[in-house]
């Protein structure tokens, strides 16, 4: 069990005052990287990133630390939790339409006692009057210790880490990356199945723009999971993902639900999305392939879970969602934990 804040506030005086270490560092790794030297940098940390832009960054041991820094700030009480990020600010700063990504990053920002500073419409910022990303960054990084971002584009995220003196948080760039979704995904699956290692997972319907199906997949590598890819011929899974998950993991690929809905343990659900296609006619070719009903589900285990990373347009009947197989909400509640987390962990990083 971790250590209470008091105590290891006695044992950090203690340390000062001896020289001596006085944490047992394997039992309390958790707590121990929150203590802080001199310099106000880490002394100690099994985290080894300073911004998060994609989950190709992250090790696996990256990975637990975060799951399991989300599950004990869940259990801390409010006060306690509201001290974490005292006297800091979070700058949410949202290029493209989000609700949950942002809802849940402000909302956990302020739980841990952040404030907030920033933009949910580029359209009302001096983006609009010509100023580049890059000036923006670079005026933003004066004013928050921490950067929440989303952009329609790919590779803003590490553009952004690049330029800013302060910890990046990728809310999404573009088709590419979202990596604190895949967190909260790992989280909720870890609760809800109760197993990372060896899952059956489905992947359903835009595999080629799917940025949360990129970061999840590729995440689960590390946890040897058995992968079935099923979408139509033109949003399949884009090669330079799928080869190198291939390298560690098996994959199936169909464009047939029903096929594989027996075998799997979590059922992740996309939604086909209109804003990434050049051109719309190529759109409504597919966009309702897959509608998920509750008939579609008698044979499926009794402990299989539907995910979605959400928006659904339609692609989930709401006949689905009373069955206990729906977890697509208790999903959105995982973003606070999460991105409670990573605020905390990367509030003590220095770059
Ligand atoms: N899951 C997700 O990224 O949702 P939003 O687009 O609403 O943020």
């Amino acid at each position: 069990m971790p250590l209470k804040r008091d105590k290891i506030n006695g044992l950090i005086k203690k340390q000062e005052k001896t020289g001596k270490r006085q944490l047992n560092l394997k039992k309390e790794l958790y707590i121990d990287f929150f203590l802080m030297d001199s310099k106000n940098s880490l002394k100690k940390t099994d985290f080894s990133l300073t911004d998060v832009v994609s989950i190709y960054d992250f090790s696996k041991k990256d990975i637990l630390f975060v799951l399991e820094r989300a599950k004990q700030i869940e259990s801390m009480s409010s006060k306690e939790k509201s001290k974490l990020l005292e006297n800091k600010i979070v700058a949410s700063m949202f290029f493209e339409p989000s609700t949950r990504t942002r809802l849940s990053f402000e909302t956990a920002a302020q739980e841990v006692g952040a404030r907030i500073i920033g933009f949910a419409d580029a359209g009302i910022t001096s983006a609009k009057k010509g100023e580049s990303f890059s000036d923006t960054i670079k005026t933003v990084s004066n004013y928050a210790d921490l950067l929440v971002m989303r952009h329609p584009l790919s590779g803003t995220a590490r553009l952004a880490a690049e330029i800013s003196n302060k910890p990046v948080l990728n809310g999404g760039d573009g088709p590419n990356q979202h990596p604190t979704q895949t967190l909260l995904d790992l989280y909720t699956i870890k609760k809800f199945v109760g197993k990372l290692d060896g899952l059956k997972i489905g992947f359903v319907g835009d595999l080629k723009y799917g940025r949360t199906v990129h970061s999840l997949a590729t995440a689960l590598t590390h946890f040897n999971a058995c992968q079935y890819y099923i979408s139509p011929e033109s949003l399949k899974m884009p090669k330079h993902i799928s080869e190198e998950i291939k390298e560690k993991c098996t994959v199936h690929e169909t464009d047939d639900l029903e096929k594989f809905i027996p075998e799997v343990d979590v059922l992740y659900m996309t939604r086909i999305q209109k804003e990434r296609f050049p051109d719309e006619i190529e759109y409504n070719k597919v966009k309702d392939t897959y509608v998920l009903r509750k008939s579609m589900l008698k044979n499926a285990k009794k402990t299989m879970k539907v995910m979605h990373p959400l928006p659904r347009v339609n692609e989930i009947s709401t006949d689905v969602d009373d069955t206990p197989h729906a977890i697509y909400f208790q999903q959105t509640a995982s973003g606070i934990p999460v991105r409670e987390a990573l605020l905390d962990i990367l509030s003590k990083v220095k770059k």
